[in-house]
């Protein structure tokens, strides 16, 4: 007899542990163990690592699979049980690692591969490949695509949270918070009065009392300094949306701005401004010509503004015009800084609004959000554990599928808080989407090249932009080094029917077939594979931060971000003063719904995972978990350089300290 010493592991989760009798089966390429039972000396299974012998008459060779399965006790409930890995030790002395992270409700039988990474051309055995399709199958069917709305990426089939497999659910410990989060802020409200108010704000000083604890140093900021037409450009630099503003090389038509009205005094022109890289542009032209919302009964107003910037020599983006409406018009006036005070801050707080609107649907739910989810919903129907991408993405997939569910239920369906109190919500909110995503291109999505084409490369002052590109190197050096690992030419890729699976899917049900958009619909080479994957992996982690964590720091002070606006803007210069902002401003219960949800969407769970941090070891070979350690290590330096620079900045810019954003799209 030849024995093989078994260990193992159960995940640390609440409810990890089984009452129930556990069974492994080990699979060699040359034969198989008997079925054993594996004996816990506790009375559940599962309270650390459990060791027992597995004995066979001969070594059953090198191994390929095991098979678990657990059945219930008499007078014992089957229960659920989450195992994280197992070990096995055989007589030749070889260890075996096998990572499983999967829960298991049922008493069948669920194989799980060695960890030793295979793509589908490499996996020869016969067993190991009958694994792999029955693998997939399962998840074709635990996984399917659907559609919310016509014209949008496809998302997860599921009517609710706990319709989604174990596996993708929040854990107890991000479920208790999160519904914490949200009861708190909203009896906060209650108690005051002002959920259901629907009274127009009489003074500015009452919007400071909605959270008077809910405060962050960057919403103080805010506070003091949102008339300020400097932080106004800084906001378009290192704000939640630092993806709109592009260098302006000529003026487009509908936007007749002359050198007279910036440039009064004479002392530079347009023309040559521009030809030194010194103008630019915000165009909110996705939102033209949207019905707005109709809030607490009232109509609302939502414009598609022009922005023009001027880089001062003192290096401020300073802006230096605003059309709030794409026709130019006699009842659509230009405004400038040298219109009255009110007029060209009503001006500003038109912009800042239709900013909130851009900037939710578009560079935040669609380009962050619902693409991460068809990046993970491909992975999981496509991809098998064993495949070498699955093990370098699933942690980048973590509680995406179920925050975008609670999107979806919470935020953008008939009753959802975004579809009642914005200005875009209802109608305007999925046209929006749509264009969103017909303007969507691969190179939108890479950040070095998004960076080169709106032509951002010299602005000073870009935090984003330089973090940004520091992030994608280092993310792209560690994935180029796991998967050229893998993969050692470009025939690999490209046969690699799984990975190529894979691409074919994000291409038709994320981006609808559109050729336009740039999209690989297949992989023809490791550096393309490397650039995509760099791109999932980035988009996932650092930009969805960059557009998600500075949510309440810069719209928990509404003026500085309206979610809707209840008066039509000025058609003639002149007629504005506090009194019509405070008019036009949303009324109470829309201001504090909209605050409290960007609280919610602002606040990190405490079993939050750090970018590059991989809790579960779904890698066994040396060299990738070399790499696993170098990509952390060029990690923290990066951040120490960020908290170095952040200390002389009057706001800091800390959404892309790689200690601060998170592995995934989690909230
Ligand atoms: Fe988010």
């Amino acid at each position: 007899m030849v024995d093989y010493e078994v260990t193992v592991s159960t995940g640390n989760l609440l409810g990890a542990r089984t009452f129930n009798s556990v069974f492994i089966k080990l699979v060699g390429e040359n034969g198989e163990s008997e079925r054993t039972c594996l004996m816990d000396h506790n009375l559940s299974f599962g309270g650390g690592a459990v060791c027992s012998t597995v004995s066979c008459p001969v070594s059953i060779g090198k191994l390929v699979l095991i098979e678990l399965d657990k059945q219930p006790l008499p007078l014992f409930p089957e229960d659920v049980w989450f195992p994280a890995k197992v070990e096995v030790k055989s007589p030749e002395g070889d260890t075996y690692n096998f990572p499983i992270y999967h829960w298991i409700s049922d008493s069948k039988v669920h194989r799980f591969r060695e960890g030793t990474a295979l793509t589908v051309f490499e996996d020869n055995h016969h067993l190991g490949r009958y694994s792999r399709q029955q693998e997939l199958k399962q998840r074709e069917q635990d996984y399917r695509w659907d559609v919310y709305v016509e014209g949008i990426p496809h998302c997860i089939k599921a009517e609710n949270p706990l319709s989604l497999p174990c596996e993708v659910r929040f854990s107890f410990t991000k479920t208790t918070e999160f519904r914490y989060t949200a009861f708190t802020s909203l009896t906060e409200l209650q108690l005051k009065g002002l959920a259901n108010c629907k009274k127009n704000w009489t003074n500015i000083q009452d919007i400071s009392q909605v959270f008077c604890y809910k405060r962050t140093d960057i919403s103080d900021y805010v506070k003091e300094h949102w008339k300020e037409d400097d932080f106004f450009g800084y906001q378009y630099l290192n704000g939640v949306n630092p993806m709109l503003i592009r260098r302006c090389t000529s003026l487009p038509d509908h936007f007749p701005v002359t050198d007279g009205m910036v440039f009064p005094s004479g002392q530079c022109s347009l023309k040559d401004e521009m030809k030194k890289g010194n103008i630019f542009l915000s165009d909110y032209k996705r939102l033209d010509g949207l019905t707005a919302n109709t809030i607490n009964g009232k109509k609302q107003y939502l414009m598609a503004p022009l922005v023009l910037f001027h880089k001062t020599p003192d290096d401020k983006l300073m802006p230096i015009a605003i059309q709030l409406k794409q026709t130019p018009a006699v009842d659509n006036p230009i405004f400038f800084p040298t219109d009255s005070e009110y007029d060209w801050l009503m001006a500003k707080i038109f912009v800042r609004s239709a900013d909130f609107s851009e900037h939710q649907l578009n560079v935040h739910l669609l380009c962050t959000h619902l693409l991460a989810e068809v990046f993970a919903v491909s992975l999981l129907r496509n991809v098998p554990m064993v495949h070498p991408l699955y093990k370098l993405l699933i942690p980048h997939t973590r509680y995406t599928l179920q925050i975008n569910n609670l999107a979806r239920l919470l935020l953008i369906s008939k009753t959802g808080v975004f579809t009642q109190f914005a200005a875009s919500g209802g109608e305007g909110m999925m046209t929006i989407l749509k264009r969103s995503l017909s303007s969507v291109t691969y190179s939108s999505l890479c950040i070095p090249d998004d960076i080169a084409e709106r032509g951002l490369e010299a602005v000073p002052n870009f935090y984003y932009r330089d973090d940004g590109l520091k992030l994608w190197d280092i993310i792209h050096r560690f994935v180029e080094g796991v998967l050229s690992f893998y993969y050692k030419n470009d025939a690999e890729v490209q046969q690699d029917s799984e990975l190529q699976k894979w691409i074919l899917d994000i291409f038709k049900y994320g981006f609808l077939s559109q050729a336009c958009t740039g999209i690989p619909q297949k992989f023809t080479s490791v550096a393309e594979l490397v650039k995509f994957v760099t791109m999932v992996i980035f988009t996932g982690s650092a930009q969805h931060s960059a557009v998600n964590s500075g949510q309440y720091d810069y719209g928990g002070w509404m003026p500085n971000t309206p979610i809707s606006l209840q008066l039509p803007p000025p058609t003639t210069k002149g007629t504005t003063s506090e009194a019509t902002m405070l008019q036009t401003f949303p009324d109470i219960n829309t201001t504090v719904q909209g605050m409290a949800t960007l609280w919610l969407l602002s606040k990190d769970s405490s079993d939050f995972v750090p970018l590059g941090h991989y809790p579960e070891d779904h890698f066994s070979e040396k060299i990738p978990c070399q790499l696993i350690m170098d990509f952390q290590e060029e990690l923290e330096v990066l951040s120490v350089a960020i908290k170095v620079r952040n200390q002389s900045l009057d706001v800091p810019y800390t959404y892309l300290d790689p200690m601060e954003l998170e592995n995934s799209v989690a909230i």
